[in-house]
C-alpha cells in the first residue's frame, strides 16, 4: 500500500506535520516518570478500592448486595489489577504496530519522532501497570489463549486504519474507567496517579490515532474500508472481552460460577459501556466505520 512505502513523495501533508509537532511540544511540556511519580513504597490499605465500584462487573447485581464491604475492595482491587494487565498486552501489541508501521521510513520526519515517543510512553506505562498489579496483590492476569494468538496474527499482519483505529478502541476504552477512578477518592492513592499518569499521556495518543485513522482511510478504497471495518469491530470484541479475566473472581474470594453468571447478565455495567463508548461510536459512525457487519461486534461487546 501507498502508505508504507518510504518515498519522499508520500511523505506525511503539512496537516500530519503540524500535528505530529503539536504532540511533540505537548510530551516535552507533560509527561512523567512512573518510577519516581508514583508512590511504590507505602503498604497497600486494603481499606480503599482498586476501581471505582460502580465499574465493577458484579455492581449492581444480587451477588454484590450480598457481598461485605472488604469483598467488594478485594474484588475491585483484583478487577484493576485485571485492567492494568489486559492493559501491558494492548501496550505490546499497539508498540509493535506502531514500529512495524515507521519501519524504514523518513526519521527527521516529525511524525517518525512522535511515533517513537508513543512507543517510550506505552513502554514506561506497560512496566507501570505491572509493579501496579503486583502491589494490588495479584496475580498475572493474561487473556485467553484464543484472544493471546488473535492479538499474535493482529500485531503481525494489521495495517493503516486498521492498525491505528483498533489501537484507538483499546485507548479510549481504558480512558473513560481511568478517568473516574482516577478522581475517586474511594481508590487507593497509588492507583489514582497511575491512572492519571496514563490519561494525560494517552490523550496525546487517542488524537494521534484519530488523525492517523482518518488520514489512512482517506487513501483506502471502498473494499478496503469495509473489510478493514469488520477487522477493527472485531479487535474491539476481542479488546473488551478480554478486560477482565474470570479469575478475579475467585482470586477476591468468591464463588466463580455465580460471579461470572450475574456479571454476563449485569444490565448495569453494559448501560456503562455503552454511555462511556459514544464518543468512540461516534467518531467510528463519522469515519464510516460503522458498517452493517461491523455493528454487530458493537453491539455483541455492548459498545453501542
Ligand atoms: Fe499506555
Ligand atoms: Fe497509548
Amino acid at each position: 500500500m501507498a502508505s508504507s512505502t518510504a518515498h519522499p513523495e508520500t511523505h506525511d501533508g503539512p496537516h500530519a506535520r503540524d500535528v505530529a509537532r503539536r504532540l511533540l511540544d505537548s510530551s516535552a511540556t507533560l509527561s512523567y516518570d512512573p518510577a519516581t511519580e508514583v508512590d511504590w513504597e507505602t503498604p497497600l490499605d486494603k481499606d480503599f478500592h482498586g476501581a471505582s465500584p460502580e465499574w465493577s462487573t458484579l455492581y449492581g447485581t444480587a451477588y454484590w448486595r450480598e457481598m461485605t464491604d472488604a469483598q467488594r475492595k478485594e474484588l475491585t482491587r483484583q478487577e484493576a489489577a485485571s485492567v492494568a494487565s489486559t492493559g501491558i498486552w494492548f501496550e505490546m501489541i499497539l508498540q509493535q504496530l506502531v514500529l512495524r508501521d515507521i519501519y524504514a521510513k523518513d526519521p527527521t520526519q516529525p511524525g517518525f519522532q512522535w511515533a517513537l515517543t508513543e512507543i517510550a510512553d506505552e513502554c514506561r506505562h506497560s512496566i507501570m501497570f505491572a509493579r501496579g498489579a503486583r502491589k494490588l496483590g495479584a496475580p498475572a492476569y493474561r487473556p485467553h489463549r484464543i484472544a493471546v494468538e488473535l492479538g499474535r496474527a493482529f500485531k503481525t499482519i494489521a495495517f493503516g486504519e486498521a492498525a491505528y483505529a483498533a489501537i484507538l478502541v483499546a485507548e479510549e476504552v481504558l480512558d473513560v474507567m481511568q478517568r473516574d477512578w482516577m478522581r475517586d477518592e474511594r481508590v487507593v492513592p497509588f492507583v489514582r496517579t497511575i491512572n492519571n499518569i496514563h490519561v494525560v499521556e494517552e490523550s496525546r495518543h487517542m488524537k494521534f490515532a484519530r488523525e492517523e485513522t482518518r488520514r489512512r482511510l482517506a487513501r483506502a478504497g471502498r473494499l478496503r474500508r469495509e473489510i478493514h471495518a469488520v477487522v477493527i469491530a472485531i479487535a474491539s470484541y476481542v479488546i473488551v472481552t478480554s478486560m477482565v479475566n474470570e479469575d478475579v473472581y475467585e482470586n477476591a474470594g468468591l464463588d466463580r460460577k455465580r460471579a461470572v453468571r450475574e456479571a454476563r447478565a449485569n444490565e448495569h455495567h453494559k448501560s456503562l459501556m455503552r454511555s462511556s463508548c459514544a464518543g468512540l461510536m461516534e467518531f467510528l459512525a463519522s469515519a464510516g466505520l460503522l458498517t452493517r457487519p461491523a455493528l454487530a461486534f458493537y453491539k455483541r461487546a455492548h459498545l453501542i
